[in-house]
């Protein structure tokens, strides 16, 4: 599946998008947050910032394929959690779900970003990498199910321009 102009659409995330969100998070995660965590991130906290990729057709019920949580903190937007799901990923959704993100943050006064991922995980890293994140720090042992290392890797100047010139990049690079 490639995406096609006006196939995509992306949006805040709704209670209703919920149980297929979910389903994402335990298809994609050995540590997954709860249900309930999306509930409160959805209705209590005031820095989250959640989106989803989903269809955009009409004439069906809406399918969630992707999304991504943030927490804004002053000008820090903080990348808390992120999925594709497995059927439709390298297909560009992640790029595009990410750059909808980061414009939205950046426009309530974000401007740099940061986030820790797996130091096995070559797919998100390389992702990151596109985006100009660099790796800043290394946390030993830090996830608790196979004791792997996380990264810590920052985008350290993040506006509207800049994010403008990653995503004519990605788009080079997807019509290759
Ligand atoms: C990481 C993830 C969100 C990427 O989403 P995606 O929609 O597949 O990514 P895209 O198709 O937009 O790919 C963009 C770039 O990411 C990198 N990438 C994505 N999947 C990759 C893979 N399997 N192998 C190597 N690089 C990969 C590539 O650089 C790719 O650019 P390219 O296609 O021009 O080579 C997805 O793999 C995922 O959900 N993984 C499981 C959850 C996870 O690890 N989340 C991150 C937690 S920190």
């Amino acid at each position: 599946m490639n995406p096609q102009p006006g196939f995509l659409t992306m949006r805040p995330m709704t209670l209703d998008d919920l149980p297929q969100v979910y389903r994402i998070e335990l298809d994609s995660f050995t540590l997954p947050w709860s249900f309930n965590s999306y509930v409160h991130e959805l209705t209590d906290s005031r820095v989250s910032r959640c989106f989803v990729a989903a269809t955009k057709d009409d004439n069906e019920r809406k399918k969630i394929l992707g999304m991504i949580v943030i927490f804004l903190i002053e000008d820090e937007a903080h990348v808390a959690t992120f999925a594709i799901a497995p059927q439709y990923r390298r297909n560009g959704i992640g790029w595009r779900l990410m750059l909808h993100a980061f414009k939205e943050v950046c426009r309530e006064g974000a401007d740099h970003a940061q986030l820790e991922v797996r130091a096995g995980n070559q797919s998100a890293i390389s992702l990151y990498e596109k985006f100009g994140f660099v790796t800043v720090g290394t946390r030993k042992n830090y996830y608790v199910d196979n004791h792997e290392d996380a990264l810590l890797m920052n985008l350290d100047s993040m506006n509207l321009e800049k994010l403008a010139v990653i995503e004519s990049r990605f788009l080079a690079s997807d019509s290759e």
